[in-house]
């Protein structure tokens, strides 16, 4: 595996291959990598010539200072497990390479169609402006034939798809499906944060979100999200921040079943003070 923390380097590397018409598959990461992570880059690499993994933990996307510096760092440990996958490529940069100039980034020329002012755009102020920001700038410089994205950031992803469209942008976005823990809890690089109790707990989310869909047809939709919401506050180590049903492409809510045919349940949960996300497709 090559591994590159400047910009030059890896675009001197990548352009023979470009030249060369190879299909690049980019799984982008803010590191601290677990098994859904290398499921990205699995699939990558039997879809593409080659697959380039980035690790840069996105100061520009956070928007509670606490949680940028807390994400776990494990660049070393990651390297070691990129290793053993068929990860051909990792770019590691560091800040000042990815932002070399100040300037203050909008994405106002970009139609998002309202995907970015709910849920996790309403909660988290500025971050999807962050993520756009970033993934643009790493777009810019891997120039993906492919790019992979996990299903548990369903809303990053849309807005991805969203960007890339209306951006014209030459590169397919794939969304992977959530890779889940033994006991259901959706594979995140935060679940490391958690204290053996709060890990315990956190996997009521995923259960309570299976009982929820097996009850869509037996309540209205104001009735389900009052009853998850209700089922994950009782639990102590628990706090929800928002429990959602919304269409799955245009993300805008429902109140009525029938007023969508492809509805998900989203919920942020806070275990202690780790803020988790899942969903599921209803
Ligand atoms: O999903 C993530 O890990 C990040 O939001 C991403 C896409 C790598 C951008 O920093």
């Amino acid at each position: 595996m090559q591994v590159f923390s400047t910009v030059r380097e890896l675009t001197e590397f990548l352009d023979t291959l470009m030249k060369a018409e190879k299909r690049i598959g980019f799984v982008p990461t803010m590191g601290a990598l677990h098994s859904g992570h290398l499921s990205l880059i699995e699939k990558s690499s039997s879809e593409n010539d080659i697959t380039v993994c980035s690790i840069f933990v996105n100061p520009t996307q956070f928007n509670n200072p606490s949680d940028l510096a807390n994400y776990p760092r494990t660049l070393e440990r990651d390297t070691t497990l990129l290793q053993t996958v068929a990860c051909d490529v990792l770019f590691a940069p560091s800040v000042a390479e990815m932002y070399p100039k100040d300037e203050v980034f909008s994405f106002q020329n970009i139609d998002f169609k309202g995907i970015d002012s709910v849920m996790e755009g309403k909660y988290r102020k500025g971050h999807f402006t962050g993520v756009v920001q970033v993934v643009k700038r790493l777009f810019d410089i891997v120039i993906p034939t492919n790019a992979y994205f996990g299903e548990k950031d369903y809303q990053q992803l849309a807005i991805i798809r969203r960007m890339v469209q209306s951006l014209n942008l030459p590169v397919k976005i794939i969304g992977c499906a959530i890779v889940r823990e033994f006991d259901g809890l959706a594979m995140s690089s935060r679940n490391a944060r958690l204290s053996e109790k709060e890990r315990e707990n956190a996997a009521l989310i995923y259960k309570t979100l299976l009982v929820a869909k097996q009850n869509v047809q037996k309540t209205t939709v104001e009735e389900l999200k009052k009853w998850v919401t209700e089922v994950l506050n009782t639990n102590t180590f628990l706090r929800v921040e928002y429990v959602e049903v919304a269409d799955s492409a245009t993300l805008l809510s429902i109140d009525e079943w029938q007023q969508s045919s492809s509805r998900r349940l989203f919920v942020a949960v806070f275990v202690g003070e780790i803020r988790l996300i899942d969903n599921i497709v209803l």
